[in-house]
């Protein structure tokens, strides 16, 4: 059971509070984990009473969950549920804030502000919370919730963070990457660091090469006003593939202290060699994506999406070739990439090991040895797979690829979301599954090369069919012929 608190939602009424932060409530209430005394607050423009906030909320959690929705949870949810009707713009409508929660003796004293709004609200939100006395430790904790994206750029990242910190310090700042709730994100620390038989294998010795995927059969569908001019670099690459990086390469930390953990990662993303200007090519490469066909379905081009500007270079499709400068993974190279548009929605990190050093086999029928892949599918599966060569039954010497699953394949896609976890750990004011501010730092400063430059060239980018696996083109990433992008288990 968790402290009593107030969960501030501001942008109660958009799409992140409705589609996530309401259903992962919803399950934590069911799960029996809010403390009784909680509540919710949602803060938002409508002149929306209580009751009617609580039957918008049941709606959208009868649309989202139906049958497996359950009445009894739900009245528990229902009735924690309060709303103040606010504009962001406007400092009376935080003193009236203010003044509700200090008069009504029914919401907790500590105090979570969950950001679901714009982030160019994010300093206003912080400045209007802090002049309001709302920021310390007066009535009890007070916590922020960030999300992405932190930024746009290594400078309004920075400029951001001094914002923030003019009103919060570090350790009541939670900057969400939700991919860090995820079981199998975190099952990364374990299966790697509870397992010895992989350490002595898990380096430049016996590593051919690792990528680690997120691609999205889904366009960008009514989000243009956010995506356009954002592209997926800084949507993905920044926060949720360098995250996941991070921790496939990061040395064992001295402890699963929050502090010990994030040391660790940051050590990766300084180690990670910058890419100069006239290397941007060779290392990274963007695309966007044309009409298609998925089945039966024809696709749209970016181009041709509503609220997209018919001459846009915003990317749909970027892949990076990293090295990472440590004694562990000096010259192997970390493939990342991420892509709207592609075959199918599914997140990999398919790590590849080198040949075996003799060619013990080249004199028998098996002519070419496959490689050993240890494959990590974080969604919408969560999977953990090994592929081995064994011998195949009969009289001649054939290999053939066999599969150790050791994962939960056969469960349904996720209904429980990282958000969960997530909103759990912020209440127990647990940071390790959070972003610390050098973190963002370091990843804005793996990339920030490469969009300072994309951002020169605007008269082409590279196009791919919608539906497809992405440009043919992003292959010239890869060192060799024998290498390519994992699409799939
Ligand atoms: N959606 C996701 O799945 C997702 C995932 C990761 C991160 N994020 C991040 O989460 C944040 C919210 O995203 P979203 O998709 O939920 O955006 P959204 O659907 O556009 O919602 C924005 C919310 O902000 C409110 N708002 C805007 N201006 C306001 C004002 N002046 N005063 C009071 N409320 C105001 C809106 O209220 P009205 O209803 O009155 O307009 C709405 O509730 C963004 O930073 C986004 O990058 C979202």
């Amino acid at each position: 059971m968790t402290e009593p608190c107030t969960l501030l939602i501001f942008g109660a009424t958009g799409n992140l509070a409705t589609h996530k932060l309401l259903p992962a409530l919803y399950h934590i209430e069911a799960a029996g984990r809010l403390d009784s005394g909680s509540r919710i607050l949602g803060f938002g423009r409508r002149d929306w009473s209580d009751a009617h906030w609580q039957d918008r909320v049941r709606d959208a959690l009868s649309g989202r969950l139906g049958e497996r929705l359950d009445e009894q949870s739900l009245g528990r949810l229902l009735s924690r549920m309060r709303f103040i009707s606010g504009d962001l713009e406007q400092p009376e409508d935080f003193a009236r804030l203010a003044e509700r929660l200090s008069s009504d003796e029914d919401l907790p004293d500590n105090l979570m502000s969950y950001l679901a709004v714009a982030p160019k609200h994010y300093g206003d939100i912080a400045d209007q919370l802090a002049a309001k006395g709302l920021n310390g430790q007066a009535r009890g904790w007070s916590r922020l919730v960030v999300e992405k994206p932190f930024g746009f750029d290594l400078e309004s990242a920075s400029i951001l963070d001094q914002r923030l910190r003019r009103c919060f310090s570090e350790d009541q700042i939670y900057r969400i990457d939700h991919y860090l709730g995820k079981s199998t994100v975190q099952n990364i620390l374990v299966f790697r660091f509870a397992n010895l038989i992989l350490e002595p294998l898990w380096n430049r010795n016996y590593i051919d090469h690792v990528q680690i995927s997120h691609a999205e059969a889904r366009g960008i569908e009514e989000r243009a006003g956010f995506y356009d001019g954002v592209g997926a670099m800084r949507d993905m690459i920044q926060s949720h593939l360098l995250q996941m990086l991070t921790l496939v390469a990061m040395e064992p930390p001295p402890s699963l202290d929050a502090e010990a953990l994030r040391d660790e990662k940051v050590k990766v993303l300084r180690s990670i060699r910058p890419i100069p200007r006239e290397a941007v090519h060779g290392q990274a490469f963007r695309a966007q994506y044309g009409p298609g066909r998925s089945g039966e379905t024809t696709l749209a081009g970016y181009r041709d999406e509503p609220g997209v500007a018919h001459n846009s270079t915003t990317e749909t499709y970027a892949a990076l070739k990293l090295y990472i400068d440590n004694w562990r993974w000096r010259n192997v190279p970390f493939y990342v990439r991420t892509g709207k548009r592609l075959g199918k929605t599914n997140s990999l990190i398919a790590i590849r090991f080198k040949h075996p050093p003799q060619q013990l086999f080249r004199s028998t029928a098996i002519e070419q040895l496959k490689p050993n892949w240890l494959l990590l599918n974080i969604q919408p599966n969560e999977c953990m797979r090994i592929e081995i060569q064994v011998k195949q039954p009969g009289l001649e010497m054939r290999a053939q690829t066999e599969r150790l699953d050791a994962s939960s394949c056969t469960l349904p896609p996720e209904h429980i979301d990282a958000y969960e976890a997530l909103i759990l750990d912020i209440i127990e004011g647990d940071h390790t599954h959070f972003l610390r501010y050098d973190e963002v730092n370091w990843a804005w400063r793996v990339v920030d090369p490469v969009l300072k430059l994309w951002a020169t060239e605007r008269d082409f980018i590279h196009s791919y069919p919608a539906g497809s696996w992405g440009p043919v083109e992003a292959s010239r990433l890869f060192d060799r012929e024998d290498q390519d992008w994992r699409n799939e288990m």
